[in-house]
């Protein structure tokens, strides 16, 4: 695991999408199209706001990339501006240029929701796996919405909502009573299929799920932990996400050099 500790969100966003069009650059030259993770939430807008500017500036090409979201919630009208398969149209596909087609999201109106996770598995395997997976995580250390005590190994599937995620996601809703209960994610171990994870974090209310993911045993209380067991996951995080670090000096030395 490497850990990146930065000044500002915006250097945080550069970081990470400089990680993202490192991984793009590396599979285009090999004449594959790539594949990213993308991630609904506050903290990689600014990771697919320094994206864009690379596009801008014709230093990277998305528009042949595919696109996998980690999930999206159950009981919403896919129409519902809330929807993750709307907010990634606005913060993803339009911005960034990807072709609607090739950008995926789970299906979270499926009447089987079973079947949906597997076809959404089986999307994921076909498209030849996600090359770079972009992660926020929840203030109770979830990625996606695998909420503790998720397996490590768990698929795509339907996930209860805890109080607290439906509590944090409320700014997003009139009141917490339109949050939906349920969701359809991608399972940590389709999370830890793709080749590279980078995860982005901001503030001190993750600091203790920071803390956790980084320094604490891998369990599923915490299940972002499991990305200790990945071989290539960077966490990019500002001064108050790293404020609970045990080795905060010794990740600063190593981002400064
Ligand atoms: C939601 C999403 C997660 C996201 C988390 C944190 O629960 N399902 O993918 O990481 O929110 O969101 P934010 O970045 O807004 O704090």
């Amino acid at each position: 695991m490497e850990v990146i500790i930065c000044n500002t969100e915006v250097e945080i966003g550069a970081t990470a999408a400089a990680k993202v069009a490192k991984v793009t650059k590396a599979v285009q030259a090999t004449g594959r199209n790539v594949v990213i993770g993308v991630a609904t939430g506050s903290s990689p807008l600014s990771t697919y706001a320094a994206l864009k500017q690379l596009i801008d500036l014709g230093e990277l090409d998305l528009s042949q990339a595919s696109a996998f979201a980690l999930d999206e919630y159950v009981g919403l009208p896919t129409s519902h501006p809330e929807s993750y398969r709307e907010v990634i149209r606005r913060t993803v596909t339009q911005p960034l240029g990807l072709a609607p087609e090739r950008v995926h999201v789970p299906d979270g109106a499926a009447t089987d929701l079973e079947k949906a996770g597997a076809d959404y598995d089986a999307a994921i395997k076909a498209a030849g796996g996600v090359d770079v997976q972009i992660l926020g995580v929840g203030s109770n250390g979830h990625i996606g919405f695998n909420e503790p005590i998720s397996s490590l190994s768990s698929r795509t599937r339907m996930v209860p909502l805890t109080e607290q995620t439906r509590r944090d996601n409320a700014r997003f809703f009139s009141s917490i009573a339109e949050v939906p209960t349920r969701c359809l994610t991608q399972g940590l171990g389709t999370i830890m299929e793709a080749r590279h994870c980078v995860l982005v974090a901001t503030g001190v209310g993750k600091a203790a799920a920071v803390k956790a993911l980084v320094e604490g045993p891998v369990q599923a209380m915490c299940p972002a932990s499991v990305l200790q067991l990945h071989e290539s996951a960077t966490i990019i995080i500002d001064e108050a996400a790293a404020a609970q670090l045990e080795l905060k000096d010794y990740y600063l030395a190593q981002s400064a050099s």
